[in-house]
């Protein structure tokens, strides 16, 4: 299987500050990788070189086997690139963007209509169709601006941040219509900052820190990695809360003494769950509060760089 997007070494800094510092990755034909990270790691730095918007200054980028430095035309030609809202034209309805893009891409005017047509039913966006874009709530822009960057059918696609901002029920839609371009088999480079979407979408996910792949794997490898849930748990008495921590111990322990909670990574199974409360019930440690949950970001980089991110949006 031929490789649809291959990173290798590449760097970019501005002014004096390092943004990439060499990053590496490989996105085979047909699959999705995520670049999960939190803000300010460098994801739309890395999308934007792959999508010739940017000029990286040191190592190489292809997309499509095209070298985005010395090909961006071919580059261009062949991906789609949504997150940027560029190309929304606010007083057009959600049809009139997509032909008036159909048009700017060329694709004859037999063809545009029922393009056009299709991506409204496959995005949710038939009601919306004659409505002004500026109308649009969050959601329904994400979509439409996914569906202009589709008009010419590419077979690489990048998605930054798609979801980011988004209500719970937007998020689904969305994740839905990501799904479905899976299986039309378009490879797919998404940036995220939620470990739940990378783990529910991609193939692969690759975990971004300050412009350096600090892990990279399949979901399951990296849970497993991390700890597929976490157990929270709150001390009754603020007494007993540094034996409790001590005796605990562990990978990835994360305790918080002010609210006398005790985070801690696991498999989840129920064995697990009740070696940790009998250990604190062997010593007399009363226990006000206790929950299980996934994992998210910020359980993923304390494992792997023993520091919580500093996200300012989550
Ligand atoms: N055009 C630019 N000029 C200067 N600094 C930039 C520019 N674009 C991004 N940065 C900086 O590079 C870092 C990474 O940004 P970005 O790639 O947007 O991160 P992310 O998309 O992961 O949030 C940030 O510290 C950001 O402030
Ligand atoms: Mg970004």
């Amino acid at each position: 299987m031929t490789d649809a997007i291959v990173i290798k070494n590449l760097t970019k800094s501005f002014k004096n500050q390092k943004v990439l510092e060499g990053i590496n990755l490989v996105v085979p034909q047909g699959k999705m990788l995520a670049l999960l990270g939190p803000n300010g790691a460098g994801k739309t730095t890395t999308i934007r070189i792959l999508s010739t918007l940017l000029n990286a200054d040191g190592g190489q980028a292809l997309v499509g086997g095209f070298d985005v430095a010395r090909e961006p035309k071919r580059v261009r030609s062949i991906i789609g690139l949504t997150g940027q809202y560029a190309a929304v034209d606010e007083y057009l309805n959600g049809r009139e963007n997509l032909e008036m893009m159909g048009a700017l891409y060329h694709l004859g005017k037999s063809k545009i209509k029922p393009r056009a047509q299709e991506l409204l039913e496959q995005f949710d966006l038939v009601e919306a169709a004659s409505k002004p874009v500026k109308t649009y709530s969050g959601g329904m822009r994400r979509r439409l601006d996914l569906a202009l960057s589709l008009i010419s059918t590419p077979p690489i696609i990048f998605l930054d941040e798609p979801t980011t901002g988004l209500d719970p029920r937007s998020r689904i839609l969305m994740w839905d219509i990501i799904k479905k371009l899976m299986e039309q088999g378009v490879t797919i480079l998404l940036t995220t900052q939620y470990l739940e979407e990378a783990d529910k979408l991609a193939d692969r996910i690759a975990v971004l820190d300050k412009g350096k792949i600090i892990a990279e794997g399949t979901p399951t490898e990296l849970k497993s990695r991390v700890g597929s849930e976490r157990i929270e748990i709150t001390i009754d008495h603020k007494s007993d809360f540094k034996k409790a921590v001590s005796l605990i111990q562990g990978s990835g322990l994360r305790q918080n003494p002010e609210e006398r909670s005790i985070g801690i990574s696991t498999d989840g199974s129920v064995k697990e769950i009740k070696r940790v409360l009998d250990i604190l019930d062997g010593a007399g440690i009363e226990i006000d509060a206790m929950s299980v949950h996934t994992p998210t970001l910020d359980d993923v980089f304390l494992h792997f760089t023993g520091k919580e991110t500093n996200n300012i949006t989550q």
